[in-house]
């Protein structure tokens, strides 16, 4: 285990540890909201009876919303305790959910073209380098399978609500690919002051768009204003002002090519 993992470790023991926002499972999931929950927006189709990896998704929440939808589910993450809230959720709902403990950068545990989908929730920008993962999921999906990840928006990665100096939010941090970017977490993530900062990692647009590309995806969709509920006329400095000037997600989907 590398310095970049062991980091992880830690800080997702001690953000379980405070129940931080992203380790809390979804509880009270039915089919309805499950789907409600994973895909407003439609582009989800019939999961059920899929082979699903929720790749770097621990803590619960996905991995019972597939479940709950009738695919078959592998939950791939690095922390313990995250895959122990996943093994709580199946549970809880009688359903099943494979846990295994890796990284996201080495999928060799897996047979090859063994998903129809990878779902990544954020987690690409814990590791520096984006081109390892893509290439770890176009070798775990079968030809014509998708994959859907949520990251920083290159532009704004480590920009946050805190950083309103009267006029703006204003950009500081170099724009250099893999780049070490840490700020303080957000107080809605947590309360705890014993939770070590996140320690994330810069992926230009460049290198992300392109990465795929040479790793054999198409583009299928782009979203910079999912999961958030901005508001230009809140108070400046909170979240919602922050999210009506700096979009701080993209979630992209895209599809592997036939070949490999
Ligand atoms: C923001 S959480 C995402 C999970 C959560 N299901 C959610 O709803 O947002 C990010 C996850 O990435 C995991 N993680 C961090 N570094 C990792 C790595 N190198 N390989 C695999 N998982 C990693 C963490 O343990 C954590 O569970």
């Amino acid at each position: 285990m590398d310095d970049i993992a062991r980091y992880n470790l830690q800080r997702w023991r001690a953000l379980t540890a405070a129940d931080a926002l992203f380790t809390r499972p979804y509880l009270d999931l039915d089919a309805q909201s499950a789907r409600a929950r994973l895909d407003p927006d439609g582009r989800l189709g019939d999961v059920s009876g899929r082979s699903v990896l929720c790749l770097a998704g621990g803590g619960g929440q996905q991995s019972a919303a597939f479940a709950l939808l009738g695919a078959a589910v592998t939950v791939i993450d690095l922390s313990p305790e995250q895959l122990d809230r996943d093994r709580l959720v199946a549970r809880q709902y009688g359903v099943t959910i494979q846990t295994v403990q890796a990284d996201m950068r080495n999928l060799s545990l897996m047979e090859p073209h063994a998903f129809d989908l990878v779902w990544q929730p954020y987690s690409l920008n814990f590791v520096p380098d984006a081109r390892v993962v893509f290439r770890e999921v176009a070798r775990s999906l079968r030809p014509g399978g998708r994959y859907r990840f949520s990251c920083a928006n290159p532009f704004a990665a480590g920009l946050t609500e805190r950083d309103w100096d009267g006029h703006g939010y204003r950009l500081h941090l170099p724009y250099v690919a893999g780049a070490v970017i840490t700020y303080p977490d957000q107080p809605w993530v947590h309360a705890a002051n014993n939770v070590p900062w996140p320690r994330e990692y810069r992926h230009t647009l460049s290198g992300l768009i392109n990465g795929l590309l040479a790793e054999g995806f198409a583009l299928e969709h782009l979203d910079d204003l999912a999961d958030v509920s901005p508001n230009d006329s809140a108070e400046p400095g909170s979240w919602e002002h922050f999210t009506a000037i700096v979009p701080p997600w993209l979630t992209i989907w895209a599809a592997r090519g036939a070949g490999g």
